[in-house]
């Protein structure tokens, strides 16, 4: 409706007079179609980021002696949602008395996802992974959530031309970004240097091999630092090694592997003095702190309105003194990266793990910490939202 300026102020208050028959008689004129229940752009996101996903393990093979695959399907939905190469899916079960999650990079291409199709290897190493390594059936259920992180390709950050690293399990990420780069749906140009003690320890060689067979822009070193194998490199991947393989300006490392792989690699970079967005690495998860006689203290969880009161070690994180205790605690990463597990700081001293601490300065200010990668250092309560 248009008002103009009146002349007279009260001719005002006259159209005011007759707004409501107005409105009345527009309402009288109107459709009365329902509104739509569902919006397009609603739908869009809801396949794009649909959070936990109720997914069933359907086949599982052995890769090494240490390294299992296991392929999911979605039971929730007829696809996953299709995801950057090179990120992970967090997976949760009950063991025992424990509800616990581990993050795993994704082996399979976002391609296969559409198919309703994602695939992890694990390695059989520590509480969680070696369930799944050794236990788990094909049939059984989990809670995955959806594909995360920041273990990936970016057009305007990185070079075009990229170094990947991966020692032992940390094949993984790479064969999801391999096997996008032979889809078409990434466009970098990728030398990936694959490191193992021995041939019997190369997981995927032969899909590998394949991969590069297929895309021009793909070419893999295996690097065994055991044994001497006809189309192996024998040693460590060094830079001395990656110049026989290609010139080393204007390259972005990706770096996927066991802590002593990093630790090689960095001195091994040191001297190129590459700026911090070169190099990525891809974050592991945060683990018990070797101490030798952990105290133990008294960790208070609210939890929506129930009050949970249990013990937390002080060499463990407060999420696994949760995920003990049988509470369903949101976690992703469990690095300090993703701020999945966000919850409110009531009381007591706590320590977060070297390099960890992922939070955002409003976060620091208001009180709020990651229970992930945050040990305590006396009796702690602490306010930590419901997973689901
Ligand atoms: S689970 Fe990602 S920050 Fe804690």
């Amino acid at each position: 409706m248009n008002f103009k300026k009146q002349i007279f102020g009260f001719m005002d208050m006259l159209r005011f007079k007759k707004m409501v028959p107005t409105r009345r008689q527009m309402l009288a004129q109107g459709d009365n179609k329902p509104l739509p229940q569902e919006y397009r752009t609603n739908t869009l996101a809801q396949k794009l980021h649909p959070g936990y996903m109720q997914v069933e393990l359907v086949a599982a093979r052995p890769l090494t002696a240490a390294i299992r695959e296991l392929t999911f399907k979605r039971v929730d939905s007829d696809a996953f949602p299709f995801f950057r190469a090179g990120q992970y899916a967090s997976l949760q079960m009950k063991i025992g008395d424990s509800v616990v999650s581990r993050p795993y990079s994704i082996v399979s291409t976002p391609q296969q996802a559409l198919e309703n199709k994602l695939v992890l290897a694990v390695e059989n190493a520590g509480f969680v992974s070696e369930y799944l390594n050794k236990t788990a059936k094909v049939g059984d259920r989990f809670v995955m959530t959806e594909p995360s992180g920041e273990f990936h390709y970016e057009t305007l950050r990185d070079s075009k031309n990229i170094i990947c690293v991966a020692g032992g399990s940390g094949i993984t990420p790479f064969l999801s970004m391999a096997g996008s780069l032979a889809d078409g749906d990434e466009s970098y140009s990728m030398l990936l240097f694959y490191g193992a003690r021995t041939a019997a320890q190369l997981a995927y060689k032969a899909e590998l091999d394949a991969l590069a067979e297929r895309c021009k822009d793909l070419k893999v070193v295996y690097v065994l630092s055991d044994e001497e194998q006809p189309g192996c490199e024998k040693g460590f991947v060094s830079v001395e090694l990656m110049k026989k393989y290609t010139d080393l300006t204007d390259r972005t490392f990706f770096l996927c592997g066991p802590p002593a792989m990093y630790a090689f690699i960095d001195k091994e970079l040191a001297p190129l003095n590459l700026p911090k967005k070169a190099v990525h690495r891809d974050a592991a998860c945060c683990h018990d702190l070797p101490l030798d006689k952990p105290a133990v203290f008294k960790l208070t969880v609210h939890m929506r309105d129930q009050v949970y009161v249990l013990d937390a070690k002080e060499n463990e994180t407060l999420l696994a003194a949760m995920e003990r205790a049988g509470l369903n605690a949101p976690n992703k990463c469990r690095a300090g990266g993703c701020g999945f597990c966000h919850s409110k700081w009531l009381s007591g001293r706590y320590r977060i793990a070297d390099g960890r601490d992922g939070r955002r300065e409003a976060d620091r200010k208001f009180g709020f910490i990651h229970p992930c990668v945050t040990y305590p250092l006396e009796d702690m309560e602490i306010d930590v939202p419901v997973a689901y």
